[in-house]
């Protein structure tokens, strides 16, 4: 027995439509654009678009060393699928060898300076080296995902890292990403489906229980206005301009 695929609604189908413009748009003008994947389902979408258009942008994901391993399983089974093997970047052992032995392996829930510590080294430093020389990154954010991205432009120059960011799904919603990925049957993170509707590393992300917010597992300990990792710093500059009137 075969299962139908289910149709896209006429605003997803342009939207998806458009996202393959969107793309090839920012490939002509930076041939050296690269997309920043965490292997959650709105990468997942970005990631099928840019192999179906056959773009020439680099996919690459950062492995914390903290990930699940439902989630590092997710290079495979692209590769499996799109014939490609992801880039895949690690921290600087040394550094991390070294925060470990200072702070502790679970520092991250003591402090958010401690916190933004690890994610500096794990996930900050190494996203600085991929981007160094280069003009334009890609992500898979999107406005309704926190307070933090409820301003978030699908272009913008990233003064963090000195290049120009695309976020081209900013204004998609989560069952957009969903009905593509249903549509397309897309290959996707099995935890999206054990109540991980967000997924970052395993020790800061949790489950969440029907009603929260689709972020309330990650970083849970701390205010929704801090929860940004320090990939996306101008996420917070937003939030702060905003609160200063
Ligand atoms: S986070 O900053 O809070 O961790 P989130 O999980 O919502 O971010 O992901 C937002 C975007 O940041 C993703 O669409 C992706 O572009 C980028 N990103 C987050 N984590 C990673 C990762 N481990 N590797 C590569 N890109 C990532
Ligand atoms: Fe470290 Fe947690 Fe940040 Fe991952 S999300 S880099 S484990 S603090």
């Amino acid at each position: 027995m075969t299962t139908a695929t289910p149709l896209l609604d006429q605003e997803t189908r342009q939207k998806w439509l458009a996202l393959l413009d969107t793309l090839a748009a920012i490939s002509a003008r930076h041939p050296d654009a690269v997309f920043a994947s965490s292997l959650a389902a709105e990468d997942m979408v970005l990631t099928h678009a840019i192999f179906e258009a056959q773009l020439p942008i680099e996919i690459f994901t950062l492995d914390t060393g903290r990930l699940h391993p439902e989630t590092l399983a997710m290079v495979g089974r692209i590769s499996q699928r799109y014939g490609v093997a992801l880039r895949v970047v690690h921290p600087e052992p040394e550094a991390v060898k070294e925060h470990v032995a200072r702070h502790g392996e679970f520092a991250f829930y003591d402090s958010i300076e401690l916190r933004k510590a690890c994610c500096g080294i794990r996930k900050v430093e190494p996203l600085r080296r991929v981007l160094a020389g280069r003009s334009a990154w890609l992500t898979g954010q999107h406005r309704d995902q926190s307070v933090t991205r409820a301003d978030l432009q699908e272009a913008e120059y990233d003064r963090t890292f000195g290049l120009h960011k695309y976020n081209p799904l900013a204004s998609w919603s989560d069952a957009q990403v969903w009905a593509v990925i249903r549509a397309r049957d897309i290959p996707y993170n099995p935890l999206h489906d054990q109540g991980y509707p967000s997924i970052g590393c395993d020790p800061c992300t949790r489950a969440v229980r029907p009603g929260e917010h689709p972020r309330a597992g990650r970083w849970w300990w701390e205010q929704a206005a801090s929860k940004e990792c320090g990939l996306h710093e101008s996420n917070i500059r937003f939030v702060k301009v905003k609160e200063n009137g």
